[in-house]
């Protein structure tokens, strides 16, 4: 007799084989674990996740685009996968703009211990790192079901102390929304991110979110260049001002304006009503040869003020990158492709260990530069090479 973990819902059984599906969260056999082989590690996750994704990801320890990765070294002519667009250079700008920065070591105080706890979008939160909208890995290798990758990230990330957001794709409909279901099974703890779809279907799928309890709302605006949504009977549009300003004012959900690389279009998002702006090039996915966002994220700050909040992602994998973001101004971190990896190597065990490793390695950031607090990091953390 051998025991089984659910890596989604952590419901344990026994029996000679894996239960074909798990009697409390219906999980497929793909997320069904025996119980020696739980991974504790996050070197342990990724080894499964590598199996998992082969040819599509090989969970490098440094995942950045580069052309020898797998992701952007097999781009040419095939599905996109992880990789970024084009020759991905917009990927590989988001881990070059992190790189170029350096935080300013200080050893010389008080003792303390760091304080990550933060609040987003009136959410108290653990930590400032968000688990990004992300959407599509149920079709790589047919690795696991989409519904229990969206439940794995909205768990693991609930269990870690933050929330998770979720993306939209084009094989969801609004008959079969993998994100909207996994809220359901979540109790709303989520925040979906809709494509740019045709105003009447995301009001439709916005008052999906608000009847199941959802904290927030938003549309990734850059998913607006898809083409295989159109291909797939779901077109996507640019949005225009009063586009976004009617979708705001049609929900009592904050709504978070994703995808927003320009500082006049923030304060557009803003002027419209917008209660979050996502500084974001969706991971170098959506048109190559853009600045990293590490680059833009200053200056959106700056035209924004203080005025509201706003989340960063791109190329973010460590603690250390985290604190350089918020040293620029962000006030909410997003993980995309090491979420994607940990839930596929473990379902909420993969995601909740990962986001776990980031808090630590915040934590550690914090201290060693002297930042006590998440509201009292800001540039003086950055080493400034022109001072
Ligand atoms: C495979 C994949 C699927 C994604 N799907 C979505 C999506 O459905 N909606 C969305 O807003 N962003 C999507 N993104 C972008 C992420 O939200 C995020 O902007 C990006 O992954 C951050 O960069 P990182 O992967 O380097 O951390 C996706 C990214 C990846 C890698």
């Amino acid at each position: 007799m051998s025991e089984w973990v659910c890596s989604v819902c952590h419901e344990i059984s026994s029996g000679q084989e894996p239960p074909e599906f798990c009697s409390r969260c219906d999980s497929d056999q793909r997320m069904i674990i025996p119980k020696e082989d739980v991974p504790q590690t996050l070197e342990q996750v990724r080894d499964r996740a590598r199996k998992k994704l082969k040819g599509i990801c090989a969970a490098y320890p440094s995942c950045d685009g580069s052309y020898e990765k797998i992701c952007q070294r097999e781009a040419y002519g095939k599905p996109i996968g992880l990789g970024g667009a084009g020759q991905g250079r917009s990927f590989r700008a988001n881990s070059k703009a992190l790189e170029d920065l350096e935080l300013n070591m200080s050893v010389v105080g008080d003792h303390f211990e760091p304080d990550m706890s933060c609040s987003f979008l009136g959410m108290d939160l653990d930590f400032p790192v968000l688990a990004a909208s992300t959407a599509g890995p149920g079709k790589y290798n047919d690795a696991m079901d989409e519904t229990s990758f969206c439940i794995s990230v909205l768990k693991g990330a609930q269990e870690a102390g933050t929330i998770g957001l979720r993306g939209d794709t084009w094989f969801y409909t609004e008959e079969k929304h993998p994100s909207l279901d996994s809220m359901e099974a979540c109790k709303g703890f989520g925040i979906p991110i809709f494509k740019p779809r045709s105003q009447d279907v995301l009001k439709r799928l916005i008052e999906r979110a608000e009847k199941l309890n959802c904290r927030a709302v938003g549309v990734d605006l850059d998913g607006s260049g898809s083409t295989i949504m159109a291909r797939h009977g779901q077109p996507v549009f640019k949005k225009s001002v009063k586009d976004i300003r009617e979708l705001t004012e049609f929900s009592s959900l904050p709504f978070i304006a994703k995808g927003i690389m320009l500082p006049d279009e923030a304060q557009k998002c803003a002027d419209a009503g917008a209660a979050a702006i996502g500084v974001s090039n969706h991971g170098g996915r959506v048109l190559d040869s853009t600045p990293g966002t590490a680059v833009m994220l200053p200056l959106i700050r700056k035209k924004l003020g203080d005025s509201m909040p706003i989340t960063v992602d791109g190329g973010v994998r460590t603690g250390y990158d985290v604190l350089k973001m918020l040293a620029l101004g962000a006030d909410a971190v997003l993980l995309g492709r090491d979420i994607i990896r940990a839930a596929a190597g473990a379902g909420t065990l993969g995601v909740a260990l990962h986001l776990e490793h980031i808090k630590n390695t915040l934590k550690k950031a914090m201290f060693m530069t002297g930042t006590r607090n998440i509201g009292t990091a800001d540039s003086r953390v950055l080493f400034n090479h022109k001072a």
